[in-house]
């Protein structure tokens, strides 16, 4: 094999410059040493959207689009789905390696005794209209957590950025039960320490005056398998947003709050959303070629499918498929599945979504879940924010680790006005040019 050089002749002047490769990739700064002049600021790159830029170095997810593989830590999706709980995987995302069993304990411990908030948030959740978005309201109760904890601003502290996030994962539950119960003018539920995480979800959801809450653990589980497959999925637009706030030294509930921000855009997370939407759209099965037509026609994106990263079958589709069909055996069958499958089948063997690579992605099957579970559509990307939460903090806290960093602050190409200047007769107002 050659040597890992990239050689790059400028045909302005006839000039070669060399840039090393180094993991498959050249430096952007590399770059700037091809200049036309001596004046010159040099080469820059131009990539809207990130397309093909990578913007850091990680250990935690590894995505590989063409075969369809997602693993944490190097462990397969499929058998974390199968193998663990969602608080093992939550440790293993953040700490590198599973827990032992003396550790799994005092992990789950911790974060158990976090699940409270601060009895003023009952008073900020108040503030919303009985019909606001949860997102919405998830969003800025997260970040007005920043003024319950002002020491979270010490971001370079890991001590305090490990308490911060065991907050964080502990808290985000609760926050979501706590919306879900305003928009229905319940009571709060406090949390339920003898409870696993998402069976103490589904209480702080679900109780109503019984004495002690149980969970159905098919129910439960798939939850956690739900969790499990949302923790974290490498640069995605939330992770971005939460690594660019982050850069600045924001604390993480202010860098959280916006990277829930980012996910509730019904291109990402709030594509599940959209998808129930969409089958509600569509009604019933005899209506799909018209609804594909009008898709294939640039009407509507068919939501739940494509990906910037699979060109394959997204892998937590695969497993959520099965999950559903668990959840269906309790809850009953949807009407909606029967759409779901029916026009999943259609866009598979048809020719648009074949050529574009669009198959179905992780959206597409989780709302049908969720709205089986009871809950309400617009809640669906608050179940999102939950667990990609541990996934934001995993993110910004290797962020914090790394030697490389800085703030974010990309370049631009200019397309606007040359210098022009204000009309001379125009009295002074203000401060007197060259004062
Ligand atoms: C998530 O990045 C992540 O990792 C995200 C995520 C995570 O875990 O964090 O995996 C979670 O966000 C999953 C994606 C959820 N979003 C949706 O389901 C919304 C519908 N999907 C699309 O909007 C779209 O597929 C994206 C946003 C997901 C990806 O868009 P890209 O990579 O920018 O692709 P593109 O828009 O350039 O599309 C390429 C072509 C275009 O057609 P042409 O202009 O070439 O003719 O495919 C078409 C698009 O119009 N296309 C679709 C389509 N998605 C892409 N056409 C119809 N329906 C769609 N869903």
């Amino acid at each position: 094999m050659g040597e890992q050089v990239l050689t790059i002749t400028d045909e302005r002047t006839g000039k070669s410059y060399k840039a090393p490769i180094t993991d498959g990739t050249i430096r952007a700064m590399d770059l700037r040493q091809i200049k036309e002049d001596a004046e010159d600021f040099g080469i820059m790159t131009y990539d809207p959207a990130f397309l093909n830029t990578a913007s850091c170095r990680s250990s935690i997810t590894y995505i590989d689009g063409d075969r369809g593989i997602l693993r944490y830590r190097g462990y397969p999706i499929e058998e974390l789905a199968e193998k663990c709980t969602f608080l093992e995987v939550a440790y293993l995302v953040l700490n590198g390696s599973l827990p032992g069993e003396s550790e799994l304990k005092e992990w789950v411990h911790l974060v158990k005794h976090h699940t409270m908030l601060h009895e003023t948030t009952k008073k900020f959740l108040e503030g919303f209209r009985y019909d606001a978005h949860p997102m919405g309201m998830l969003v800025s109760t997260v970040a007005a957590l920043s003024t319950v904890y002002p020491e979270a601003r010490h971001v370079l502290d890991p001590e305090n950025r490990r308490m911060q996030i065991v907050r964080l994962i502990a808290k985000m539950p609760t926050i979501a039960a706590y919306t879900y119960r305003h928009s229905l003018g319940l009571p709060y539920v406090y949390p339920d320490n003898d409870l696993g995480y998402t069976a103490n979800f589904m209480n702080m959801l679900w109780k109503m005056l019984e004495p002690k809450y149980v969970a159905n653990p098919v129910l439960s589980r798939a939850l956690s398998i739900l969790f499990i497959l949302h923790a974290d999925h490498e640069q995605n637009c939330s992770t971005n947003a939460m690594r660019a706030v982050g850069s600045s030294q924001a604390d993480p509930y202010l860098s959280t709050a916006a990277a829930a921000a980012a996910l509730s855009g019904p291109l990402h997370g709030g594509a599940n959303e959209q998808v129930l939407l969409m089958l509600d759209e569509i009604g019933s099965v005899s209506r799909i070629p018209e609804y594909i037509d009008a898709v294939k026609a640039g009407k509507y994106k068919l939501m739940g499918f494509g990906h910037r990263v699979y060109k394959n079958y997204d892998p937590r589709a695969r497993v959520i498929k099965w999950t559903a069909e668990q959840v269906f055996q309790v809850t009953g069958r949807n009407a909606k599945l029967d759409i779901a499958l029916a026009l999943e089948k259609i866009a598979l063997e048809d020719e648009y979504f074949i050529k574009r690579k669009l198959y179905p992605n992780v959206d597409f099957y989780s709302g049908i879940i969720y709205q089986a579970m009871g809950f309400k559509p617009d809640m669906f990307t608050v179940l999102f924010a939950i667990p990609r939460t541990v996934g934001w903090l995993a993110q910004w806290d290797e962020l914090m680790r790394d030697p490389e960093q800085k703030i974010s602050r990309p370049r631009q190409i200019f397309t606007g006005s040359a210098e022009r200047h204000m009309p001379a007769e125009r009295p002074t107002i203000g401060v007197p040019v060259g004062v």
